[in-house]
């Protein structure tokens, strides 16, 4: 049985012996492990089925930690920490040698961001270590937005989920990397772009969308459900050439009355990307829990968060 409750201290206890926590943070629950152990951090690669290919966030308590983990650090990855920490903002660094290869599938540069969880920041502040931490979900998975999610991943094989609640953003942090002190865009995530470039000045994107694995931002097929997807910008069209079919049909405005082969969820009740991108994942995990045969998911505005939401959207589907 996995333990569920908020006790920083079990979380302490359990990571200090060099073992496995599920972590809350805003954007999803993490699958945390003492960064700087790698005997600790090879438990998330089996406990997920994760690849070893694919490297790991270390997340830091601090801004101040940053120099514990990472150098060469470029000014404006300082404003941005400065700017968006702690929050869902991931910055690519030069990595010093307490990481061990195993937590950046040897690449000489670390994933790091500061988690804006009143929980899981208390919990990096007692620890006198950082946290590898990938979402809390079996490879090519939904991740994980609640603490019952995690359970029914993992109940049994994880000690401890550490209750944080529902995860406020709900989409995983943007990553931000560092070419020559040009800031590179390798993932969107639930730090507008937008707001970023008012630091950096452009971006420039590195599509994430490979099915290279050594691609940071990684694979182009992703937080899917069981369920085949579609995405669309009109999901009248593909209910039509799917009639009689038990289809689930994902969107943006306002819902329809069911059917009986129509299952309808909106991911938002006041058109509120905020909102939407908060109960993306929840709302996959229910419909995937329903048998159907198809989800049909309708793209959301293409501004701010729902760029990330669309990409996540995209990545879902077998297409
Ligand atoms: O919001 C988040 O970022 C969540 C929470 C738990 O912090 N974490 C998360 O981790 O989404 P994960 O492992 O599901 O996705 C992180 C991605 C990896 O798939 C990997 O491709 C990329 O970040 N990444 C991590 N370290 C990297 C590195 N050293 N170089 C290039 N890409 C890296
Ligand atoms: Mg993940």
């Amino acid at each position: 049985m996995t333990l569920i409750n908020s006790d920083i201290n079990t979380a302490k206890t359990i990571l200090e012996a060099n073992d496995l926590v599920a972590i809350p943070t805003e954007t999803v629950y993490g699958l945390a492990a003492n960064a700087s152990n790698e005997e600790a951090v090879k438990k998330i690669f089996i406990l997920k089925k994760r690849p070893e290919y694919n490297p790991l966030i270390v997340h830091i308590g601090a801004i101040t930690d940053l120099e514990k983990v990472a150098f060469n650090i470029p000014t404006v990855a300082y404003k941005l920490a400065k700017a968006f920490w702690p929050g869902p903002l991931t910055l690519l660094l030069e990595k010093k040698d307490i990481i061990p290869d195993i937590v950046t599938a040897g690449s000489k540069k670390v994933a790091v961001r500061m988690p804006n969880h009143p929980l899981t920041l208390e919990l990096l502040r007692q620890l006198s270590f950082p946290l590898a931490a990938p979402s809390a979900n079996p490879f090519m998975s939904i991740s994980p937005t609640k603490p019952e999610h995690v359970k029914s991943y993992f109940d049994g094989y994880l000690k401890f989920i550490l209750d944080g609640g529902s995860c406020i953003n709900g989409i995983e942090s943007t990553i931000i990397g560092f070419k020559n002190d040009k800031a590179i865009l390798y993932r969107e995530g639930s730090c507008a772009v937008s707001e970023i470039e008012k630091i950096t000045g452009k971006l420039h994107f590195v599509p994430s969308v490979s099915a290279q694995p050594q691609a940071p931002g990684m694979l182009k097929k992703h937080y899917a459900p069981k369920t085949p997807l579609v995405v669309t910008s009109n999901h009248r069209n593909l209910l039509l050439q799917n009639s009689g079919k038990k289809v689930g049909v994902l969107t943006f405005a306002k819902i329809k009355e069911n059917t009986e082969n129509e299952i309808y969820k909106s991911l938002t009740q006041n058109e509120s990307l905020t909102e939407a991108a908060a109960s993306l994942y929840a709302t996959l995990i229910e419909l995937d829990a329903l048998g159907l045969e198809l989800i049909i998911a309708e793209y959301v505005p293409n501004k701010g968060i729902g760029k990330a939401i669309n990409d996540r959207l995209r990545r879902a589907s077998f297409l």
